[in-house]
């Protein structure tokens, strides 16, 4: 251990630690750029510069290590290091770095999408200079179009090459390069290898200034107008962490949150725009039922009404042959396939389950980030909470179906839907029109996957909280409230849960025998097993 003293505060640090490392890890701002803690270190943007005792320079604290820049020294007789990171001297080089970064930089912060959240913005105003010297006329280059719907500009980019480094390091892949000499120095492709991998939209992350940005969201919101829901992709069993930004319930964009136990830094391009899938015109947004085989809107009371007039209606005729199927899957949360497990015990169902979900790539990148095979968000949640569901291929004729959705790329097979269509009353619980729709006799609407709260296990056991955006008033009903309350009206009597972190109480207790609170979830998230 080394004992350092920065800005006049004592720190003990581990040998070998970076001046940067402790600073952050002590509370102290250093402004940096090409520094990124995914990343091999460059040194190159000089902004981290800080004023070390018995070093004559300025030195970058993203490279310099403690105990190795000055072995064997006691300053005052006690410190192996003394850091200034607010000298005047660390001032002049912060102001002249960032004059120099900003020569040729265009003052298009009014339309840059960088705005409000661009470190070039944020240090210039904190430590830059209020004018430039650079009289001369700045070099002006055209966009380029980089591929995987990443778009480059030139002009705003101060050459950090953290975008270079990912692709040589986390993806793998390499499609980025430094060409051109001096002040045409600018980050390239080759003609013929364009932009291209999985994790393709991480570069846009990478960036701390506007020169990579997604055409998906480009000029479509300003950043300070997002809302923010802190969340868990749900595209493939990873559960990659995630921040929504959507404004009205409108999804703009997603990027990666971290967490070092599943997804560190980064999230693959089709969790990134996944959400476009929904964006189509088959919502379902009132509840249905059939009348003269036409499917007509009516109120939630109505269609409540409806399912329990012709539930016993059925039944009557059905007398001894009848029977109640329901179809679990893993694109529901844990809360929801639990209520559902209390509606299937309660009228004595059979369960099926929607299997076909492997239908991806096992792939891993250099760093270990991993994209799963399993193309559902909680197979292993199912796998707890339905330890006796068949495969919904061997569905059998039931009086009763009751039906929730899948997700957009997935569907029954038609041999499913056919044997689906010989039940005399199909409950559907959908959020989108789909082939169930076709003859369903019954549809409540349901929140999709970005619209619910609830919990959700991944491949590798980590049971995480996914926050729904906004509060959408259009539903009257979660979906696990729609369960219970099927319960309650075809058997008349139901778990009472008043809110979701009930639900999950009990079901982290009864199925997966954990003690833990829904709002506990919202930072860590717990692993079940200590994980497969
Ligand atoms: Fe240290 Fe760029 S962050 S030189």
């Amino acid at each position: 251990m080394a004992l350092i003293l920065m800005d006049g505060k004592e720190i003990q640090i581990e040998n070998g630690a970076t001046v940067l490392s402790a600073a952050y890890r002590n509370g102290i701002e250093i402004p940096h750029y090409c520094f990124h803690p995914a990343m091999k270190i460059v040194g190159s943007c000089r902004m981290c510069l800080v004023e070390i005792d018995g070093m004559p320079k300025l030195q970058t604290s993203c490279s310099t290590k403690i105990g190795e820049a000055l072995p064997n020294r006691k300053i005052d007789g006690k410190y192996d290091m003394v850091i200034q990171t607010q000298s005047e001297k660390v001032k002049k080089a912060r102001k002249t770095t960032l004059e120099f970064l900003l020569l040729n930089h265009p003052l298009d912060c009014p339309v840059c999408d960088q705005a409000g959240e661009c470190f070039l913005q944020d240090y210039t105003y904190e430590y830059g200079s209020s004018h430039s010297r650079f009289i001369e006329e700045k070099l002006v280059r055209p966009k380029e179009d980089f591929g995987s719907g990443i778009q480059h500009d030139p002009n705003r980019c101060i050459m950090c090459t953290r975008c270079i480094r990912f692709t040589r390091e986390v993806s793998g892949t390499k499609e980025l390069h430094k060409i051109e000499r001096g002040n045409h120095n600018k980050i390239g492709i080759f003609e013929d290898k364009p932009l291209d991998n999985p994790l393709a939209g991480n570069v846009t992350d990478v960036c701390p200034v506007g020169a990579m940005l997604p055409k998906d969201s480009l000029h479509k919101e300003r950043v300070w107008n997002y809302d923010v829901a802190e969340t868990v992709c749900g595209v493939c069993a990873r559960g990659c962490n995630t921040n929504v930004s959507y404004r009205e319930n409108q999804i703009f964009r997603i990027t990666p949150r971290r967490n070092m136990d599943i997804n560190d830094w980064w999230m693959c391009d089709r969790g990134r725009y996944f959400h476009h899938e929904f964006e189509t015109k088959n919502r379902i947004e009132t509840p249905k039922c059939r009348q003269n085989s036409e499917l007509i809107s009516v109120s939630w009371e109505g269609v409540f009404n409806f399912v329990r007039e012709d539930f016993a209606r059925v039944r009557k005729e059905q007398k001894d042959n009848f029977s109640v199927g329901i179809v679990a899957s893993p694109f529901l949360t844990n809360e929801e396939l639990f209520t559902l497990s209390d509606l299937a015990h309660s009228l004595d169902a059979t369960v099926y389950r929607f299997v076909d979900t492997k239908i991806g790539e096992k792939q891993e990148f250099p760093q270990g980030f991993k994209i799963s095979d399993d193309f559902s968000p909680n197979s292993a949640g199912l796998d707890k909470i339905f330890t006796n569901a068949d495969d919904v291929a061997n569905l059998k004729k039931h009086s009763v179906l009751f039906v929730p959705s899948l997700v957009a790329g997935f569907e029954f097979s038609d041999s499913t839907v056919e044997q689906m269509k010989k039940a005399k009353l199909v409950i559907a619980i959908q959020d989108e029109k789909s082939a169930i729709s076709d003859f369903a006799n019954a549809i409540l609407p349901a929140q999709n996957f970005y619209e619910k709260t609830g919990s959700i296990v991944n491949e590798d056991g980590w049971i995480q909280r996914m926050n729904p955006i906004g509060q959408s008033e259009k539903f009257r009903y979660n979906n696990w409230e729609i369960f219970l309350k099927l319960q309650n009206l075809l058997v008349g009597k139901s778990a009472q849960f008043s809110s979701v972190s009930e639900v999950f109480s009990n079901v982290i207790r009864e199925k997966f025998g954990l003690e833990a609170t829904f709002f506990g979830l919202k930072k860590e998230a717990i692993q079940m097993n200590g994980g497969k």
